[in-house]
């Protein structure tokens, strides 16, 4: 995809973008002439990111972040705001896993994913907001997921987390439409990355079979869905869940 400009001078976060889902989304944003800012718990390869995205002539900067410690994101939105000057996109993609059936899972597995899936987006977006209703405009988007919508047998805990963005996104674009900013989700299906590279071969060929484009997505699959919720083509849509599965789930 080559630059359209189209978010030329916008100031984005995208959470968790040193690899995976978020970085594609930290890329995509950056070709589309975006200055993008990786935060992730993992800084190192955060910084590997920053350094892809600078070759496309765009500023850049990693931050190590824990979305989960709320005030280590009001820090971090300090720090950009202070270097970067403004926060026009926010993308709250960083998200984890603790899988188990329900009888087996730990109330710590319960706790660590609700921690950083949900009570991570909400801090984020809480810091950001701040300078976004001073500007009166604003663009975030919840990564969310299928299992939010339709459950998954094995992620009772991931599957509640994603279905609590879902409503989190709703609420808070009722609360601040009229100041210019919009919330919206995107909801992957199954997406090849480190995330699903851990299922068992079998049941990947099981998944595959129950998707009607017989296929996982990418990286860049999602990433398209974020750039158009990002872009002015999306002006009027808030308060919306945008599937990215292949039709797995209608
Ligand atoms: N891969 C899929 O099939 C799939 C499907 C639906 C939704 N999702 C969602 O997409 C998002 C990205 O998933 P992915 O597959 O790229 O995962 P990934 O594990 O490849 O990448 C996640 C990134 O988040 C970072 N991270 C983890 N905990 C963090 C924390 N507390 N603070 C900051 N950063 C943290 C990790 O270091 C990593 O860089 C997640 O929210 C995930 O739930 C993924």
């Amino acid at each position: 995809m080559n630059n359209s400009g189209e978010l030329n001078g916008r100031v984005a976060i995208v959470t968790g973008g040193a690899q995976g889902i978020g970085k594609a989304i930290a890329l995509t944003l950056a070709r589309h002439g975006a200055d993008v800012v990786v935060t992730d718990i993992n800084l190192e390869r955060a910084q590997e990111t920053v350094q892809e995205i600078e070759a496309l002539q765009v500023r850049s900067l990693a931050i190590k972040a824990n979305v989960a410690d709320v005030s280590a994101t009001e820090q971090m939105v300090k720090e950009i705001v202070d270097k970067l000057g403004k926060i026009d996109i926010l993308v709250n993609n960083a998200g984890i896993t603790r899988d188990n059936v329900l009888l087996r899972m730990k109330p710590e597995e319960w706790d660590q994913v609700m921690e950083v899936n949900l009570k991570g987006t909400y801090a984020c977006t809480r810091a950001a907001l701040k300078f976004m209703f001073r500007q009166k405009n604003g663009r975030i988007v919840n990564i969310a997921s299928i299992t939010g919508l339709m459950g998954n047998a094995g992620q009772a805990n991931y599957s509640a987390s994603k279905a609590g963005i879902i409503g989190f996104t709703k609420a808070v674009a009722r609360e601040y439409a009229t100041r210019g900013i919009t919330v919206n989700a995107v909801a992957p299906g199954f997406i090849d990355t480190a995330m699903t590279q851990a299922i068992p071969e079998k049941e990947r060929e099981t998944l595959i079979r129950q998707i009607p484009m017989e296929r996982l997505g990418t990286p860049d699959d999602v990433a398209a869905a974020v750039y158009f919720l990002v872009s002015d083509l999306s002006r009027y849509i808030t308060g919306q869940v945008i599937n990215v599965n292949g039709g797995m789930y209608m």
